[in-house]
């Protein structure tokens, strides 16, 4: 258990230092590029808080594997511990001066997700769960919401970045929604979403083609404080998955019916 509590320890020291530089740098001129489309941006925020951490991870845990939006991964094979890490997740609003981003940082312990933290600089919120002991804000427990009735649900989601050229964009998925559910939100942070169901601001959140960063620590946060998590078909959502679902548990199954529905 030590290593669990050093690992959570470092985890929230990090996102704190990676937050602070987020809150330092908000709303101030900065070097904008793009990835994989003209609207998959990254900023010198993103690459600098991924280096705060993962330098720090090379000093401080120098035997772990490191999974990286950005790239500074590390491979270590037969390594107990492997870190997921989304240094900036939101960088679209943040790009923009929008205030919703966050930090994330997963950590798996033999291929199974064991601590999650993940850190709103702006609210100064910081959650975080470990496997089998809860969820948690600012150290205060948090549940999911009782919401039973889909008509009186509030829902988000979020588009990835081929939106402009996929047809498999999440566009009906959200016109379903939207005739069904009593209002959804698309906000921008995948991380943050997965934190508002945890603590009840949501009653759910689904998603399709994320990637480990984006969901490593919120779905350990969602089922550590109640809800459940699962791939478009229902199933566990493995450490590689891509779509998620989340909720309350008591929506789940309706939320799983409107996905599927043609
Ligand atoms: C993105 C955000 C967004 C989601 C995208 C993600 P990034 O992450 O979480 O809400 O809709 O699919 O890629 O690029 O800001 O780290
Ligand atoms: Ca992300
Ligand atoms: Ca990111």
């Amino acid at each position: 258990m030590t290593d669990v509590k050093e690992t959570l320890a470092l985890a929230q020291r990090l996102a704190r230092e990676a937050g602070a530089v987020q809150r330092e740098r908000y709303e101030t001129v900065l070097t904008i590029g793009t990835k994989s489309a003209a609207v998959d941006l990254v900023t010198e925020v993103d690459k600098r808080c991924e280096a705060l951490i993962v330098e720090s991870l090379h000093r401080e845990r120098p035997d772990d594997a490191i999974l990286a939006e950005e790239g500074s991964n590390r491979e270590a094979a037969g390594a107990p511990w492997r870190w997921v890490i989304d240094p900036l997740d939101g960088t679209v609003n943040y790009a923009h001066g929008y205030p919703r981003f966050c930090v994330s940082i997963g950590a798996e312990r033999h291929g199974v997700r064991t601590v999650g933290v993940i850190y709103d600089p702006l609210l100064e919120e910081l959650y975080h769960a470990v496997r089998g002991s809860g969820a948690f804000r600012n150290e205060q427990p948090i549940r999911v919401s009782r919401e039973a009735e889909l008509g009186r649900a509030l829902f988000a989601t979020g588009f990835a970045y081929d939106v402009h050229r996929s047809h498999e964009d999440n566009l009906d998925h959200f016109g379903r929604f939207v005739k069904n559910a009593r209002a959804v939100r698309r906000d921008g942070s995948a991380a943050l979403d997965l934190c508002y169901v945890a603590c009840g601001r949501l009653d759910g959140y689904w998603e399709l083609k994320l990637h480990p960063w984006d969901l490593s620590a919120g779905s350990l946060l969602v089922e550590e404080a109640g809800g459940r998590v699962t791939d478009l078909s229902g199933a566990p959502l493995p450490v590689d998955g891509r779509s998620v679902v989340s909720s309350n548990g008591s929506l789940h199954e309706a939320m799983l019916a409107l996905l599927r529905r043609r």
